[in-house]
């Protein structure tokens, strides 16, 4: 039986992976799940999980060495999965030195606990051991509109943003380790997920709740940057399959083969909700295009993400399974039934967030 450490699980892709590793292998698995809980965890994401006897949470930061190899020395882990970062590119703009606090130095110490606590005197590794790092395909850079290229593991990496040169820096670490202590990890680089439990601040979700309650939807620049959205239940399928069965130290590239324009996912979700939403329900007065709002382009904005998940595929057989059309119905089914969830999410801190966000864009 499995003892998962994995960290940032009270975020988005964490408590999706939590809730996708429980549903497949229920009682044989043990999970630790470490989060500091800042304004992108929420235990509330996993509150059917709970009381589960092989689950528990321990509140920590990841750059607290002694939280961290105080967690190694009481559980018996052999599994790490990292996914706690910093994950947003405009509040890496506004803030980069959070970025590189939490998602290099806390990936150091994570790093380093998980090697103090398996190597052996010889230099070896248990046979059962593996840290799996969780990383986007944002380190390789933007793509030029050419339909044929793509970000294959063999692209150099060349981030423009903070957030991404923060995950290039950790990738990198996880990258020496391997090098120089044959620290057996595996790292996946995935492109940008949706699904439920995303913080409102990203793309997909910050669209949604903004056309539910008849806000403007704010389309950065000419509205026409590309990304490769996955849904999220098929990345922690990859993460699964790549610690079952990766080859140790081997680098695999996560993507959906899915490839839309911005402007065209908020089409897709004006007229999904319009689909969706039954004719009694007030908020569907508020869905139009007039909502679009064309607004200031985010500094340094990437033109295009592309993944060719070849590798995965031809190595361990995984495939984007979820179709974006049943997706992202799903998605948006699921955030307007959630209404809740979105209300606690958004009050407070991240209200002062979006207005200075978003003020004179
Ligand atoms: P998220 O922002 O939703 O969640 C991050 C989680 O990490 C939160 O629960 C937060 O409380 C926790 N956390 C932050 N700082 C911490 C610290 N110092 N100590 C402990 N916990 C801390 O992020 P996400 O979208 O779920 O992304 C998870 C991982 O996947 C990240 O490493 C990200 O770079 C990577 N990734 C994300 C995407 C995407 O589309 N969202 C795509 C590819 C890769
Ligand atoms: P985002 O969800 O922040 O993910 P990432 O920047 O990591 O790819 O943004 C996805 C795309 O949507 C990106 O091209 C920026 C754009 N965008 C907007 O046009 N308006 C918005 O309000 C946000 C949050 C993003």
């Amino acid at each position: 039986m499995h003892t998962y450490l994995v960290t940032g699980g009270a975020g988005f892709i964490g408590s999706n992976y939590i809730h996708y590793m429980f549903g497949k292998y229920g009682d044989d698995i043990r999970i630790i799940n470490v989060d500091l809980l800042t304004y992108a965890g929420n235990l509330e994401n996993l509150k059917d999980i709970e009381t589960k006897e092989n689950y528990s949470f321990v509140k920590a930061d990841i750059c607290d060495r002694e939280a961290i190899s105080k967690i190694f020395k009481e559980n018996n882990i052999d599994r790490v999965v990292h996914f706690a970062a910093e994950s947003h590119v405009d509040r890496s703009i506004v803030d980069p030195n959070a970025f590189v606090r939490t998602n290099v130095l806390g990936t150091a110490v994570m790093l380093d606990c998980a090697r103090s606590a398996w190597e052996k005197e010889d230099g070896s590794y248990p046979e059962e051991v593996k840290f799996l790092h969780v990383s986007t395909d944002e380190v390789y850079g933007s793509l030029p509109e050419d339909p044929d290229a793509y970000f294959y593991e063999t692209t150099p990496y060349s981030p423009h943003s903070p957030y991404s040169a923060s995950k290039a820096s950790s990738d990198f670490l996880v990258k020496a380790y391997m090098d120089t202590y044959k620290f057996p990890a595996n790292i996946t680089n995935c492109s940008n997920n949706y699904g439920p439990y995303q913080f409102p601040e990203k793309l997909i979700p910050l669209m949604i709740n903004n056309a539910l309650s008849g806000k403007n939807l704010p389309v950065y620049g000419d509205g026409k940057n590309v990304r490769d959205w996955l849904f999220v239940e098929d990345h922690a399928k990859a993460i699964d399959m790549v610690c079952e069965k990766g080859k140790l130290f081997e680098t695999y590239n996560v993507g959906g083969h899915n490839e839309r324009q911005n402007i065209q996912i908020i089409h897709t979700i004006l007229d999904t909700l319009r689909e969706e939403l039954s004719d009694d329900d007030p908020r569907k007065a508020n869905i139009s295009e007039d909502l679009i709002t064309y607004v200031t382009d985010r500094k340094g904005h990437d033109r295009r993400y592309a993944i060719a998940p070849d590798k995965i595929k031809k190595d361990l057989g995984w495939y984007p399974e979820t179709k974006f059309e049943d997706g992202i119905r799903k998605t948006i089914k699921w955030y307007f039934e959630n209404e809740d969830w979105m209300k606690n999410v958004t009050s407070g801190d991240y209200q002062k967030y979006y207005d200075d966000m978003y003020e004179g864009r």
